[in-house]
């Protein structure tokens, strides 16, 4: 059976929450009074699942395929909130986000930033990870609609040094891979 971290009784946190229709995505999560910065909110649930089952689950939804309720735990474990999920699973990104998410071994718990006020819609960055090279079209398909005057434009985590130079690396090992077939065919041509 797929370990699961489902809370054994309703949070009381959530009474201080509101899931309705946000004005940056679909729904989203308001608070419903003020919320001092460091108070644990709410925990995220769902269930937890492998990278490769996320990756066999993908999409939930064909027609919106980058739309998911996954939290990505580690490199191995992803809860899937599709499943068991509570409100934190409509909680929306931001790029200057007054939540943020803790991690402690297998849960995650969504925790204020800043001081919230009641009204305010809650957020948190997602940081998405994709391991392909951060092109246009890629930020295109993860666009971010937050409006902050230090809006990212996506929900793709900025690029670390490592990463970058991990792009760079493959560019120039395809480079290398393009100029050894073109050796190779010329070298056919010679020898035939
Ligand atoms: C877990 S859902 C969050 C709830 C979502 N508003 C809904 O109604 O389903 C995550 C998805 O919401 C969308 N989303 C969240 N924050 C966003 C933002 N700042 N800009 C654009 N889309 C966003 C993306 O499609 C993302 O994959
Ligand atoms: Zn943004």
């Amino acid at each position: 059976m797929k370990k699961s971290n489902l809370p054994s009784a309703k949070n009381p946190s959530s009474r201080r929450i509101q899931v309705r229709q946000s004005g940056v995505h679909g729904k989203g999560v308001f608070a419903r009074q003020d919320i001092p910065k460091g108070e644990t909110i709410i925990e995220y649930v769902g269930e937890i699942i492998s990278a490769q089952e996320a990756e066999d689950r993908h999409p939930h939804d064909p027609t919106d395929p980058n739309h998911t309720f996954y939290f990505q735990i580690d490199n191995d474990r992803v809860i899937d909130a599709l499943h068991g999920g509570n409100s934190a699973r409509w909680i929306n990104h931001c790029c200057t986000p007054n939540c943020k998410p803790v991690v402690t071994e297998d849960r995650v718990f969504i925790k204020a930033k800043k001081n919230i006020s009641a009204g305010e819609e809650l957020n948190y960055d997602y940081g998405l990870i994709i391991d392909e090279p951060m092109t246009k079209k890629l930020i295109a398909q993860y666009p971010c609609w937050c409006a902050s005057p230090k809006c990212r434009k996506t929900l793709l985590a900025k690029k670390s040094k490592s990463r970058k130079e991990k792009d760079n690396n493959k560019d120039k090992a395809n480079e290398i891979r393009k100029t050894i077939k073109k050796l190779k065919a010329q070298l056919k041509r010679l020898t035939h």
